[in-house]
């Protein structure tokens, strides 16, 4: 990799701006000063140093938020505030979010820059389960269960994967329950309750595969996974 497109890469500045701190010998490879913003370097092997300051290179970063509602699941939006743009401690622009959360709905969102664990995440070949905790209008019951279980019919039309409902609690009103998914349709858990005569009226997603949401975390809030639950994201076994 050329070191300016590396240095931009961590930081240091656009490519302009990093361009100028080699010129002027800012910039060191395995301890010697190079002056060549083409100068190519391996990210992985050579120590590189900003006035002193060594550069740490990643090329794949993870991230759990615990999405807001407000915020929509993409990169870019014309009328809308994006997730990316809560992640500030992140200077690059390949960051995206896995999958797609309503705008109303809080939770879980995963986002990073690796598009292979990504597709591992949402390809419906994985069958990857997603936990939501719901408010729902109404009062959820054992036939309701069991209508999930058998696959509820959303739009008139696609007939969903099994799906397992579990219910919390009710008053007169409302339910609160969970609901686990193998799948993402757009608006699937709303259309699912809409389908059975129910309202949702407040949609969080919990865990995604075996990594669950750090309750620690503020709306709004991330941070980096661990390794831990990195590997345990990657592990091909669970997803079958
Ligand atoms: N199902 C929905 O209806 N909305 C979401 O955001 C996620 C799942």
């Amino acid at each position: 990799m050329r070191l300016d497109k590396l240095l931009a890469h961590c930081g240091f500045g656009t490519r302009k701006e990093v361009k100028e701190l080699i010129k002027k010998g800012y910039v060191s490879v395995n301890e010697k000063i190079v002056k060549k913003d083409k100068t190519q370097i391996h990210p992985n092997c050579d120590k590189i140093k900003v006035n002193d300051e060594e550069v740490i290179y990643e090329e794949f970063v993870y991230y759990m938020l615990n999405k807001p509602s407000g915020y929509v699941s993409a990169t870019e939006d014309s009328l809308y505030p994006t997730v990316v743009e809560l992640i500030d401690d992140y200077y690059r622009t390949d960051l995206f979010p896995v999958g797609r959360l309503d705008i109303d709905t809080e939770g879980l969102l995963i986002l990073t820059n690796d598009g292979i664990l990504a597709h591992q995440l949402l390809s419906p070949k994985y069958h990857c389960p997603k936990k939501y905790y719901v408010r729902v209008k109404g009062i959820v019951n054992e036939k309701d269960i069991e209508s999930f279980y058998n696959g509820i019919v959303i739009d008139n039309t696609y007939q969903c994967q099994s799906a397992y409902l579990k219910i919390l609690s009710f008053d007169k009103e409302n339910s609160e329950v969970e609901v686990i998914i193998y799948e993402g349709k757009f608006h699937q858990i709303k259309k699912m309750f809409k389908a059975i005569g129910k309202e949702v009226i407040y949609l969080k997603r919990i865990c995604m595969k075996n990594l669950e949401l750090d309750e620690n975390l503020k709306l709004g809030e991330y941070r980096r996974l661990t390794i831990e639950e990195l590997d345990r994201l990657k592990d091909k076994s669970v997803l079958q």
